[in-house]
């Protein structure tokens, strides 16, 4: 489609213009949330930074909530999220079914405005699963189903609350699915939780890399349809150098479009390259290796010495730790999706431009 505006957009927790290569897991999602036991109806998705998590869920919300019979509530952790999620349910009924919102108004649980919140901080935790039963009941014998959509989930106390609260939901045969997103370790941590375990259940998404190809035949249409000259060799170019990764499609995207270049040549590319590692660096790298213990960098520093993928026998070697110990290192950082197994006992980074980022991180230029 021809655009007045740059179409791409290098932003997290946005949904892009152009979202590709989800199209699986979205209608997985999208299908399964329609059968009531489906085992879609609880997903958590995992992700590293930047693979799109945040995007695939705003994409299902807004698919779901055009549907008539249902509500979707998409929000994400935060100190007050059972309080989000009543008084957006509160409001999302408010707007779409009012006839219903007066009935439920009229059986008196204090569910508008101020004396609910009162109610609700008092009771705190029982008053939320007694609210949440009687709503679901009401909208139930409307069929109207609700969907919950959080973001960055932690296993935390809220989560907790949530969680249980969730499973009595469903142990009374409430109509509700919950669709979750957060970053590898934390969902691991939510796995390990003692009161969580029953997320065990829930079906399970890693968000890899799309394929390049994919994101080749996305440069082409736009650029083209856009008036962009651009060869089938730059093409093949943009898409590698993507990595497959979803962040810097946006970004690389987004710089050559903003460079008025109407001639994309190998010049053009290499300028909005730079442009979008410097991003990629500030807003990924460098956030990851401030939330990452000092082992797990030095595991990620010994792997920059090689070119492509780096030996297990090689790391022990450089760090001059036991076989054991460094193996305890590859499956953490395996496990926070930060590194890749390849052939047997190989790894690789997961994301692009990690050795480049290393060894600038060591001439000093971040912290
Ligand atoms: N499937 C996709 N296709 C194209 N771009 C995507 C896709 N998924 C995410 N993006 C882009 O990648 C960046 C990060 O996405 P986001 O959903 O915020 O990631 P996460 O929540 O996993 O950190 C955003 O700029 C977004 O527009
Ligand atoms: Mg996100």
């Amino acid at each position: 489609m021809k655009s007045k505006f740059n179409p791409f957009n290098p932003q997290f927790g946005q949904k892009p213009i152009n979202f590709i290569g989800r199209n699986a897991q979205f209608n997985n999602i999208i299908n399964g949330l329609s059968s009531p036991h489906s085992p879609y109806r609880t997903t958590l998705i995992s992700g590293v930074r930047g693979s799109g998590k945040t995007s695939l869920l705003s994409s299902i919300a807004d698919e779901i909530s055009q549907k008539n019979d249902w509500i979707v509530i998409n929000t994400s952790m935060s100190d007050n999220l059972l309080l989000n999620i009543i008084n957006l349910l509160k409001l999302k009924t408010k707007q779409k079914y009012l006839r219903i919102f007066d009935k439920i108004k009229d059986i008196g649980i204090e569910f508008m405005g101020l004396s609910l919140k009162v109610n609700f901080e008092k009771t705190e935790f029982r008053g939320f699963q007694t609210l949440m039963i009687e709503l679901l009941n009401y909208l139930k014998e409307e069929d109207i189903k609700v969907l919950l959509v959080i973001d960055e989930v932690k296993s935390d106390k809220q989560m907790r609350e949530l969680a249980s609260t969730y499973q009595v939901l469903l142990r009374e045969n409430l109509d509700i699915a919950l669709l979750m997103a957060g970053l590898p370790r934390e969902v691991k941590l939510i796995l390990n939780d003692d009161v969580l375990t029953f997320l065990n259940r829930a079906t399970k998404i890693f968000l890899n890399n799309i394929e390049p190809y994919e994101f080749k035949e996305a440069y082409k249409d736009i650029f083209k349809e856009n008036d962009f000259k651009i060869s089938d060799d730059v093409l093949n170019e943009l898409a590698i150098d993507t990595n497959g990764y979803p962040y810097i499609f946006q970004l690389i995207g987004y710089y050559i479009w903003e460079s008025n270049c109407h001639e994309i040549d190998t010049n053009v590319v290499n300028m909005a390259i730079e442009k979008s590692k410097s991003d990629l660096f500030i807003n990924v790298h460098n956030v990851i290796f401030k939330e990452i213990s000092k082992m797990d960098f030095e595991f990620l520093k010994a792997m920059a010495q090689d070119d492509g993928p780096s030996d297990i026998a090689d790391i022990v070697k450089r760090l001059n730790k036991t076989k054991n110990y460094i193996s305890q290192y590859r499956a953490r950082l395996l496990s926070s999706g930060l590194i890749e197994a390849n052939a047997w006992g190989s790894v690789c980074y997961t994301l692009p431009y990690m050795k480049e980022y290393i060894i600038i991180r060591q001439h000093g230029l971040f912290k």
